[in-house]
């Protein structure tokens, strides 16, 4: 069977074309500018090069865009506080604090205390349940990148048996939830597998859609796959390289060479849901400058 790549990169580049030109409009109407804020505590380079990616990204498509860096050793309080800034900041229509938080910062209070109407990340418990209740809400960017590939690629999932690899907040669990509503992409049987889950390759055969978020570079091999089935590769862990530049390269959660064959498509990576993520991201942001969520 053939194999379509489905090219994230390219589709990427569509929604912020998208984008930009809706902002270039708003720009000429004398409108209000899209605003995003990204706080990032620490060094981590992982972190670092998804923030840069995420700014970057802002001044592509026409929006406003600020960093806020703060060393690792802020204290919780200290955050806190600057969240509560950007909450009270009427120019920043949206932020996002970048996650994995140093061990001494609770990732729950921060998502608690910003506000639902600013979530852009649609981490904050109010976006999680209107999402979970089919209300207006900010949809997890990593997620929905995932929808918007499915929808662009015309991809069936009605009917089908979808399994997630993965329950983490921000991806599998609520990828889960959105893979079986009510809704095109959507409408399949879901299966949401993780770390204790028994007999897993078994439970992965009979998938027709696998979408791995489990975070262990390569886990998905060949005999786990059901000819012709769809796999989404969430995974982004960094390994070591000794032939890259950098000194390190991104492996996915699929054992990409191996399952590419099997397949009638399959995202790779880099390229593939990554850079979707940052789209959603812009779209999520956009709507909030336009008070389409929250009025
Ligand atoms: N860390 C990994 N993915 C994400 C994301 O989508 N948003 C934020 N804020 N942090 C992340």
């Amino acid at each position: 069977m053939e194999v379509t790549l489905i090219d994230g990169k390219k589709t990427s580049e569509a929604i912020k074309q998208e984008i930009a030109e809706e902002v270039a409009q708003i720009k000429e109407q004398g409108g209000k500018i899209p605003h995003l804020a990204a706080i990032l505590v620490g060094n981590d380079g992982g972190s670092l090069t998804y923030v840069n990616n995420k700014v970057l990204a802002c001044e592509k498509v026409g929006f406003k865009s600020t960093l806020i860096h703060l060393e690792d050793s802020v204290t919780e309080e200290e955050l806190l506080a600057k969240v509560n800034e950007l909450n009270n900041d009427a120019d920043v229509d949206g932020f996002i604090v970048q996650l994995p938080l140093p061990k001494h910062i609770s990732a729950e209070k921060v998502n608690e205390i910003l506000l639902p109407e600013k979530d852009v990340d649609g981490f904050h418990p109010v976006n999680v349940g209107r999402m979970v209740l089919n209300l207006p809400a900010y949809l997890p960017a990593t997620p929905n990148g995932i929808l918007e590939l499915l929808k662009r690629y015309d991809i069936e999932t009605s009917g089908k048996h979808c399994v997630v690899i993965g329950r983490s907040n921000i991806v599998g669990s609520p990828m889960s939830i959105m893979m079986a509503k009510n809704a095109k992409p959507g409408n399949c049987t879901v299966t949401l597998c993780h770390s204790r889950t028994v007999n897993l390759p078994e439970i992965t055969r009979t998938a027709d859609i696998i979408i791995a978020a489990i975070g262990i570079p390569e886990f998905v091999t060949a005999d786990m796959v059901k000819p012709g089935a769809v796999v989404i590769d969430v995974g982004t862990t960094r390994v070591v390289s000794l032939t890259k530049k950098s000194g390190f390269e991104l492996k996915g959660d699929v054992k990409f060479d191996e399952v590419a064959s099997k397949c009638s498509y399959i995202t790779p990576v880099p390229g593939g849901v990554g850079p979707m993520t940052i789209a959603s991201l812009l779209l999520n942001t956009l709507r909030a400058a336009k008070k389409e969520v929250y009025k």
